[in-house]
Parts: C-alpha cells; sequence; structure tokens
C-alpha cells in the first residue's frame, strides 16, 4: 500500500512504546495505526499490580480512537521496546478486528498481513447479529 508511511506509523508507536507503564513485566509496547480519515491514533501497554488487568497496547490505541473521533483503522503496527515489530496477541487480534477497515494491513514479523491472516475465521458481531 503506497499511500501508507510505514515509517511514520512505526515512529508513532516507538513513540508511545516510550510512555510504556510496565514495571512488573518491564517488557514495553507500543501500538500505532492510520484511521480511514487520515488520524494517527497510538497506544501503549499500561500494567497493574493486579496482572490480570494489564492492559495491552492495543487497548489504548483502540481508546485513542474512539476518542479522537472514531472510524476504522486501516493500517497497524505494534512494536517492543528494541524497535522491532511485534505481534498483537491473540486477545488483541480480536480487539482489533471489531475496529478495523476492510482490508485492513498490519506490519508482521512475517510481512505485511490482512486481519483475516492473522485472525481466520473471526468471531464477529455479524455472528450475534445472525444467531441472536
Ligand atoms: N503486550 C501488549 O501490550 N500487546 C500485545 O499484543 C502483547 C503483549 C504487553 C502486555 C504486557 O504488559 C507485556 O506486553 C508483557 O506481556
Amino acid at each position: 500500500m503506497s499511500e501508507i508511511n510505514w515509517d511514520a506509523l512505526r515512529a508513532a508507536a516507538v513513540a508511545a512504546m516510550k510512555k510504556s507503564y510496565s514495571p512488573y513485566s518491564n517488557f514495553a509496547v507500543g501500538a500505532a495505526a492510520l484511521t480511514s480519515d487520515g488520524r494517527v491514533v497510538s497506544g501503549c501497554n499500561i500494567e497493574n499490580a493486579s496482572y490480570g488487568v494489564t492492559l495491552c497496547a492495543e487497548c489504548s490505541l483502540v481508546s485513542d480512537l474512539l476518542m479522537t473521533g472514531g472510524g476504522k483503522l486501516v493500517a497497524f503496527t505494534c512494536v517492543d521496546a528494541n524497535e522491532n515489530v511485534l505481534m498483537p496477541c491473540g486477545r488483541c487480534r480480536q480487539l482489533l478486528v471489531e475496529h478495523a477497515a476492510p482490508g485492513m494491513i498490519l506490519e508482521t514479523i512475517s510481512g505485511m498481513k490482512s486481519m483475516a491472516e492473522v485472525l481466520p475465521d473471526a468471531f464477529t458481531r455479524e455472528e450475534l447479529e445472525a444467531n441472536g
């Protein structure tokens, strides 16, 4: 996707990673995404003394998305403290699919991927609406 500035998106993820609150794992994560209306949203992981309450970087990214005007995500990247690309965890793939524009591209450790490639046969709102 030539119109996506992946270097700028990664730089936004690195800037977010530097704001990480991760005193328990010491594993800082930053995520950034381009929105359908051209904004860049980002987030960092936020840990808690009650470990299970930890918010992944993707959680604060989705919060940023909604708090700054909503829309859908068209391109996504995530980095670790060494500024290397990191895969979103399984829970966060589920979180992302709900806010992904059709055709959203993720930068991954094995190249550019679609949401369907990283979360095949996703469970979505459509299942609820069809079977509810
Ligand atoms: N983490 C994220 O922020 N995103 C992911 O997709 C993978 C894991 C965070 C959660 C925790 O703060 C730390 O990485 C170690 O698991």
